[in-house]
């Protein structure tokens, strides 16, 4: 069983970039953390960040030939813009959860709708880090019982 963790753009600068919306983590560290939690179950994880839409699809499409059990996804700024990245993740299937380390509610208005949300399997927003954390939980149960 696996899990692939996909971060959008500007999240490889987590950690310096906006600390009071998005934490003093980094990704690398909350990345390392979601590897020990996928160890700990016995599960294969992999994670993968990318500020071009286009990898961020192409990444998508390989699950076409490799697939996974599941996938966490924080689109970043795609999350209000990109239709394409949508399409991306109806056409292969993978069931997904939806994180965002802010409360996108509780900020700007363009910032309150999502192209994912409805296909996602669940949404975790505003729970910083730990967002990721219980969205693997999540997968982890999940799969493992399937
Ligand atoms: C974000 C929220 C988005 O609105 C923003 O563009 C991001 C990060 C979050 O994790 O809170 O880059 O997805």
């Amino acid at each position: 069983k696996t899990v692939l963790v996909l971060h959008g753009p500007n999240l490889n600068l987590l950690g310096l970039r906006e600390p009071n919306h998005y934490g003093s983590d980094t990704l690398e560290s909350i990345n390392a953390q979601l590897k020990q939690q996928a160890d700990a179950a016995s599960i294969g994880i992999e994670t993968f960040q990318s500020n071009d839409e286009a990898v961020l699809i192409e990444k998508i499409h390989t699950l076409a030939h490799t697939p996974v059990d599941f996938i966490i996804i924080n689109p970043a700024a795609f999350t209000h813009t990109s239709v394409a990245l949508r399409d991306a993740l109806s056409a292969v299937k993978v069931p997904f959860i939806e994180v965002h380390l802010s409360n996108i509610y509780a900020r700007e208005s363009f910032r309150h709708h999502s192209y994912f949300s409805d296909l996602a399997v669940g949404v975790i927003s505003g729970l910083g880090a730990r967002g990721y954390a219980l969205a693997l939980d999540y997968a982890i149960n999940n799969i493992t019982r399937a």
